[in-house]
């Protein structure tokens, strides 16, 4: 299972990377916006810094949403990094659009995912990446997960290379079931990544450790 962090905040990026655990990084206008990253310039360059602090794939997303706009602003992002992955919106137009990277051999992530038939859809345009949100579900009182669990279904019925990225991770749990059901990919804050170190019993149990060692030295 591939770890991504979900934020444009380059500390937190640095952070998972010292872990030695990530596997790449996603971002959205709302992320950029809530680091503070605004204009075209800035987003680019700060595209291009994630770019250097991480190995993995960093998905960036395009702004236009007609099929000739996401064409030009897609084929501009992947230009700008061999680690970059054109973020796509779950529309008819994206949906071409991402046949059309496909064909070229531009990564995408087809963004926005809410449902198994959207899945299918960006399944069959050849995206590299589906991001069903499974936080926004939950939010409305749907179960997100049954959703990466549909989806997982369909997927292995036709062999689809579509990899699933359980996004709008917000907690350990959901990181923990989308491992049980098999997404391949999770996206998730810092807190929901390093939350998996916690265990009471293995702060007790080092703490008696060190207290015993330290009796006899
Ligand atoms: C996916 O790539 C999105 O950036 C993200 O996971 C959305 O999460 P949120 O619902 O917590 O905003």
């Amino acid at each position: 299972m591939k770890f991504f962090i979900d934020t444009a905040n380059l500390d937190q990026i640095k952070e998972a990377q010292e872990l030695g655990i990530l596997d790449g990084v996603t971002t959205n206008p709302s992320l950029m916006a809530k680091e503070g990253i605004t204009g075209r310039d800035n987003i680019i360059n700060h595209y291009k810094a994630i770019c250097e602090i991480v190995d993995g794939d960093v998905s960036a997303e395009v702004i236009a949403t007609d099929f000739e706009g996401i064409v030009k602003e897609g084929e501009e992002l992947a230009a700008l990094h061999s680690q970059i992955v054109v973020k796509v919106p779950m529309i008819k137009d994206g949906v071409k659009a991402i046949k059309y990277f496909s064909d070229k051999g531009i990564k995408t992530n087809c963004t926005l995912v809410f449902s198994v038939g959207q899945a299918l859809l960006a399944a069959k345009a050849g995206a590299t990446y589906v991001s069903p949100f499974i936080g926004r579900l939950d939010d409305i009182s749907t179960d997100g997960l049954n959703l990466i669990n549909d989806i997982r279904l369909v997927y292995d019925n036709y062999a689809f290379e579509t990899q699933i990225l359980a996004a709008s991770v917000r907690h350990t749990m959901h990181v923990i079931d989308c491992a049980r059901i098999g997404a391949d990919v999770m996206t998730g804050p810092l807190s929901s990544i390093v939350g998996l170190l916690k265990h009471p019993l293995t702060d007790i149990g080092l703490e008696k450790f060190l207290a015993d060692y330290r009796k006899g030295n």
